[in-house]
């Protein structure tokens, strides 16, 4: 069968990031991402996950959901909206900005991508060569990523998998860098989580990580606490991820606060 151009450019990511899983990963590539999870396994079915794993929020999610729910979460209109947090993204893990003449040709892993749209962010700060790729578990969410990345010229290489971010199925030492907004609350693990984002980076890559921050005030984190807590939503203490990045080998670790959010970023030690 012929292919077009963008047929034979869109096998590319996937044979590429084959090469980054673990011996014992066989995915499927049916519909359109590495599926190494099966008919089976989905995460644990609170509120919140239920949602990502439906057909309705994964469509409204990027247009509706994210923009209206993180950027309050964020403190709008003094908080950064999603474009001035995407460019933090891309600073904080030493990629380039849109339109840089020089951009890294770096590896990049983005663990609980949902529709794709970090990842193709993170996609705009790194060189052709380099390589993006996008993790979740939800089915729906990563049809969204798939009908949404468009291979374009000058653009890195972009797929996805589907897979378990709290058992990453890379091999350690892969990517040069790892970003996880919005999942980590989500997790039934997140110290697994970020033990395995650390063993997946390469020595002196980096990291960085948007989840839940746990308000100050008492009326507040009354308030929050009990949301959170009907939802499935875990809500992190003020330097409680920070402190375990540094437990795991990073350095540099800084971080921004905001009213029910933080973003946390850091350098994993080495050369
Ligand atoms: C709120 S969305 C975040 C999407 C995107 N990263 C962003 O910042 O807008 C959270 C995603 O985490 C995914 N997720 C939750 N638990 C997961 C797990 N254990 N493994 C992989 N993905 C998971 C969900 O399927 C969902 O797509």
């Amino acid at each position: 069968m012929a292919h077009g151009p963008d047929e034979g450019r869109r096998s590319e990511p996937r044979a590429r990031i084959a090469e980054l899983l673990t011996a014992s990963a066989e995915p499927s590539a049916d519909a359109g991402y590495l599926d190494l999870l099966g008919p089976d396994a989905e995460p644990a079915p609170t509120v919140a996950q239920r949602a990502m794993q439906s057909t309705l929020l994964p469509r409204i999610y990027e247009r509706v959901w994210r923009p209206v729910g993180f950027n309050l979460a964020k403190g709008w209109p003094f908080g950064p909206d999603t474009a001035a947090e995407h460019a933090m993204a891309r600073d904080w893990l030493g990629l380039g900005q849109p339109g840089d003449r020089s951009r890294p040709a770096a590896t990049v892993l983005d663990v609980a991508c949902g529709p794709g749209n970090v990842t193709r962010a993170l996609a705009a700060g790194v060189a052709e060569d380099g390589l993006v790729v996008g993790l979740d578990a939800s089915r729906t969410m990563l049809e969204q990523a798939v009908a949404h990345t468009r291979p374009s010229p000058g653009r890195a290489d972009v797929g996805y998998v589907r897979g378990n971010a709290v058992d990453l199925p890379f091999r350690d030492a892969s990517f040069d860098a790892v970003c996880c907004f919005g999942g980590l609350y989500l997790f039934d693990n997140p110290w697994a989580a970020l033990d395995g984002m650390a063993r997946v980076l390469k020595p002196g890559g980096r990291l960085v990580v948007l989840t839940s921050r746990l308000p100050g005030l008492p009326p507040a984190r009354f308030g929050v606490g009990l949301l959170s807590a009907l939802l499935g939503v875990r809500m992190f203490g003020d330097g409680e991820v920070a402190r375990a990045l540094e437990e795991r080998g990073f350095t540099d670790v800084r971080r921004s606060r905001y009213p029910v959010m933080q973003m946390v970023g850091g350098r994993l030690d080495g050369p």
